[in-house]
């Protein structure tokens, strides 16, 4: 069995993968989807997936897209839609990863699946953010403005009311692309703060840490601390619904406490585990390789056989 695992870095997680389906009997071929290619002249399918010659993987696993032009970025996506169409599992599909990568379509599928998630607001208009930041400054609220596809905790900053002053959305340049989205600060509730990482693989939540740190943003990339966590039954059950709104087979799902309960505020469909991984007892990349082959490609061969 050869599975394509897509990644513009080969490195710990991709070691980790690679090892976990070797312990399943697979082989896990390390591949950038930048070079893939769609060539109709090539074979009957018209993809181009390097080391596979005319056959496709049995199943796919997206460990990393590169950033890229929008046209790189679609045609790559594209690759992933159509190795979906014909019949391969891609895991997470191009659909949850895209519905995770845009941060104002996981909000509102969070909000429209009644998931508690901080009040967002995504709009093109900078006039209309300003305003947004004025009416919510003035009930005492501050806002975070977020890069849309944004990753790590980078280019993330308050605006509102923060601390008592007014902070105005500023020009939205290109590390925004022209876009305001919006979302609600949610204080914290401890000194130094935290939130929560939780790992959905399948339809189950398997791993918890804490992430903590002076600073508000909790990115493991800027510097939080990982600490265990339980995975208490009322974290797990949030964090599955929210991969399930999404219809992620796998998520790392960002949730942070509040005074009226705990608030989910983004997925991670491509999450990077390495830090979770050293304060969790079980193998991540075993986990997510026996539910890629015993859940995802069980049930598209089933659907072959049907
Ligand atoms: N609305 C918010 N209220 C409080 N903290 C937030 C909020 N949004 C983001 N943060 C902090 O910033 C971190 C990064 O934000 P997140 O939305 O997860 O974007 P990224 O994709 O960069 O990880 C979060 O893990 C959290 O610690
Ligand atoms: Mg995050």
């Amino acid at each position: 069995m050869k599975i394509a695992l897509f990644t513009d870095e080969t490195g710990w997680h991709t070691r980790q993968l690679q090892a976990a389906l070797r312990a399943r009997g697979a082989e896990g071929r390390c591949i950038d989807l930048a070079d893939c290619r769609i060539d109709t002249t090539a074979a009957w399918h018209g993809l181009v997936i390097p080391g596979f010659g005319r056959e496709l993987p049995d199943a796919a696993l997206v460990r990393g897209i590169a950033g890229g032009s929008f046209e790189q970025v679609t045609k790559r996506l594209g690759v992933l839609h159509a190795l979906r169409e014909l019949g391969v599992p891609v895991y997470n599909d191009a659909r949850a990863i895209e519905r995770s990568v845009d941060k104002s379509m996981t909000s509102l599928l969070l909000h429209a699946a009644g998931i508690p998630t901080p009040p967002t607001w995504a709009t093109e208009s900078l006039a209309e953010a300003r305003r947004i930041a004025m009416r919510e400054g003035a009930a005492g609220h501050a806002l975070v403005l977020k890069p849309l596809f944004g990753s790590q905790g980078k280019g993330l900053q308050l605006v509102g009311d923060v601390a008592g002053a007014h902070h105005p959305v500023p020009e939205l340049g290109p590390v925004y692309g022209s876009l305001a989205y919006l979302q609600r600060f949610v204080p914290a509730a401890t000194d130094p703060g935290f939130d929560w990482r939780v790992l959905v693989v399948g339809a189950r939540a398997v791993t918890a840490m804490r992430r903590v740190s002076a600073g508000w943003i909790h990115n493991v990339a800027q510097g939080a601390r990982c600490e265990p966590a339980e995975l208490t039954p009322a974290l797990a059950a949030l964090a599955k619904r929210a991969a399930a709104a999404l219809a992620m087979d796998y998520a790392g799902v960002d949730m942070i406490p509040c005074a009226s309960g705990t608030q989910v505020l983004e997925l991670n469909g491509v999450a990077a585990w390495r830090g979770l991984q050293r304060v969790t007892g079980f193998n991540i990349a075993r986990a997510i390789v026996d539910d890629l082959l015993d859940r995802k490609l069980a049930a598209a061969r089933a659907g072959l056989r049907a």
